[in-house]
């Protein structure tokens, strides 16, 4: 009776109808699969940061490194005066080595979870005190109109961590049109993404031996039964990292190890021993196909560093004038 009602209680308001319709969808599909964007509740988002430090997990230090050295040279290409708009800002740790160089004239983070946003631009508010910061909660995946109160100033578009990757082909591009939209004419974008490298390595960073991202992985598991009034045996279950050449992309995948049934919202599903759940693509560019990306979106790549084993790149692109070919 007690387990009922805390059970309804926890369906009740938190419960996001759009992670539930994602959820129940998702693990109807053959290939059973629940988007990314899922893994960032309040434990998701603290496991992640762990990511970001370990020792197999290159690409957080590898970008902080190249936006370190370079970012002096994004302020003489771009030029002083930019309104910065960060998509996906989250903790905006990388943010103030781009903004400390520049001289943007204002800074519009965009990020999905109100709380952690309002947070990260007090603290960014504090650090540069006489910088416009103006928060904005939305998901970036939408076209976003800017505040007025940016002026006209050309903007410069900020979208770290290799995010994008991510997206599959269509959505990315989908996802870089709409930023051009809503950046205008004369915008800059500075993206960050990872490389396609060796396989081990590239494995050892989504599979660490600590199981830190296997916890990630699994994380969403607790979060369906919690939030979604589910009875997933998450013990049958196993994080699995896997390289899939031909898409050039780490899939994660959750493998169950025995047959099991369970339920989620009153709907039930079976999975079979050794089936997956696949909870994330994280897509890796080599350079020509990182210019090719961006010129699909709309984007001419202005100029790219990389570290020099080649593991990360920082692009900078501007918006493309509509011209025909050849
Ligand atoms: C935040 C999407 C860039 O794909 O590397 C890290 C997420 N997943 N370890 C990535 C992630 C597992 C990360 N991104």
């Amino acid at each position: 009776m007690l387990l009922e009602m805390d059970r309804n209680d926890a369906l009740t308001p938190e419960a996001d109808p759009a992670f539930r319709a994602d959820v129940l969808a998702g693990l109807l599909a053959p290939q059973k699969a629940i988007p990314a964007r899922w893994f960032y509740d309040h434990r998701g988002s603290e496991l992640f940061e762990e990511i970001t430090d370990l020792p197999e997990y290159y690409p957080t230090r590898t970008e902080r490194g190249l936006l370190e050295r370079h970012a002096p040279d994004v302020a003489r290409i771009a030029g002083a005066g930019r309104a910065v708009v960060e998509f996906g800002s989250g903790s905006s740790a990388k943010t103030p080595l781009l903004l400390s160089a520049i001289d943007p004239s204002a800074y519009v983070p965009i990020d999905i979870s109100g709380e952690f946003l309002r947070e990260s631009a007090d603290a960014l508010a504090q650090r540069f005190p006489s910088l416009p910061v103006h928060p904005i909660e939305a998901n970036f995946m939408h076209p976003i109109a800017l505040p007025p109160a940016i002026g006209q100033a050309p903007r410069l578009g900020f979208f770290p961590g290799s995010t994008v990757g991510n997206l599959t082909a269509p959505t990315a591009i989908d996802l870089l049109r709409a930023m051009a939209g809503t950046l205008g004419v004369g915008a800059m974008l500075l993206i960050g993404m990872d490389r396609v490298k060796d396989e081990a390595e590239l494995v050892a960073a989504y599979d660490d031996a600590q199981g830190v991202t296997a916890a990630f992985n699994l994380n969403l598991l607790h979060r369906i039964n919690r939030e979604l009034g589910a009875d997933i045996p998450i013990d049958a279950f196993r994080h699995v990292a896997r390289w899939n050449d031909a898409e050039a992309r780490i899939e994660m995948h959750l493998e169950t190890a025995r047959d099991i049934a369970f339920s989620v919202s009153g709907q039930h599903y079976a999975m079979r021993s050794g089936e997956t759940i696949h909870t994330e693509n994280s897509h890796k560019y080599d350079r020509r196909g990182a210019r090719l990306l961006l010129a699909a979106g709309g984007w001419s790549t202005i100029a790219e560093w990389t570290d020099p084993q080649d593991r990360f790149a920082i692009m900078l692109a501007e918006v493309k004038p509509p011209r025909t070919a050849p």
